[in-house]
């Protein structure tokens, strides 16, 4: 790893909808243990009934607890949904933002999701913005476009001193859970334009502090290739989290 590099590396476990309470208290057991000596920022994301039971675990280690969704709204009559003060009251500390499954499969557009950020920032969590493109858009030349108007419409009205809680995860939506890696050149050039993209909106300096997570089939075999990229900053990992076996190699790259 190179000596110049001012960003600590993020590795963040998103579990989606899987685990019962018993098996997200077994696998974060594992990691506790697995990741005690590990160098990183570390991250796992239960689903919402299993926050806390993690959290209960996670507690005091190296491992933030996340959210993977929530509601736009602080209360009220809004059935289904999962609140700001809830996961606040959970210990939650960061939350997943803009997922492509939440974007694609429920249909969440730039400015709910912006709503969502500004929320979850002014309840002082840490925030992943995930942005990226779809096969078709990557096809038609359009990633860059996609990323440069997900980033900016998704960080409207966040002020520079709010942005030190923002990482943003460049997921393309056709590398996840499809074991197809963007090869780590291809996730460069992405990630560089989004960096691009932060500094003509909060300058130099942000852009240079900046967490930019990839994420996509990201595997023990490809991490350290991945993030040995000047500004690939860590991962969000969905399938490869979880189990111990697969993820702890990933977090523990070097
Ligand atoms: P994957 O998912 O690692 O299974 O591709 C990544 C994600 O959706 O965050």
């Amino acid at each position: 790893m190179e000596v110049t590099r001012s960003r600590d590396y993020f590795i963040a476990g998103n579990w989606k909808m899987h685990k019962t309470r018993a098996e997200a208290a077994a696998l974060a057991k594992a990691l506790v243990k697995a990741l005690k000596p590990g160098k990183h920022k570390y991250l796992v994301a239960p689903t919402f009934t299993a926050l806390e039971t993690v959290g209960a675990i996670v507690k005091g280690t190296n491992i933030l607890l996340g959210a993977q969704n929530c509601a736009p709204e602080e209360q009220g009559a809004h059935t289904g949904e999962v609140s700001v003060l809830q996961l606040k009251d959970l210990g939650v500390d960061a939350i997943i933002l803009g997922h492509s499954e939440r974007r694609h499969i429920y249909k969440e557009d730039d400015t709910l999701i912006n709503k969502k950020v500004k929320l979850a920032l002014k309840h002082g969590f840490e925030v992943i913005l995930c942005v990226g493109e779809l096969l078709e858009e990557r096809e038609k030349g359009k990633a860059e476009a996609v990323c440069k108007r997900q980033t900016e419409k998704g960080l409207a009205g966040v002020t520079p001193e709010e942005l030190s809680k923002i990482t943003i995860a460049y997921e393309p939506v056709w590398a996840i859970g499809t074991g197809k890696t963007a090869t780590p050149d291809d996730a460069e050039a992405i990630h560089a334009y989004i960096r691009s993209v932060i500094a003509k909106l909060y300058g130099a300096q942000a852009a240079k502090q900046i967490v930019i997570q990839y994420g996509g089939s990201v595997k023990a075999e490809n991490a350290a290739q991945l993030m040995a990229k000047e500004d690939i900053d860590g991962a969000l990992v969905g399938g490869a989290a979880l189990k111990e076996e697969t993820f702890a190699p990933i977090a523990k790259f070097s």
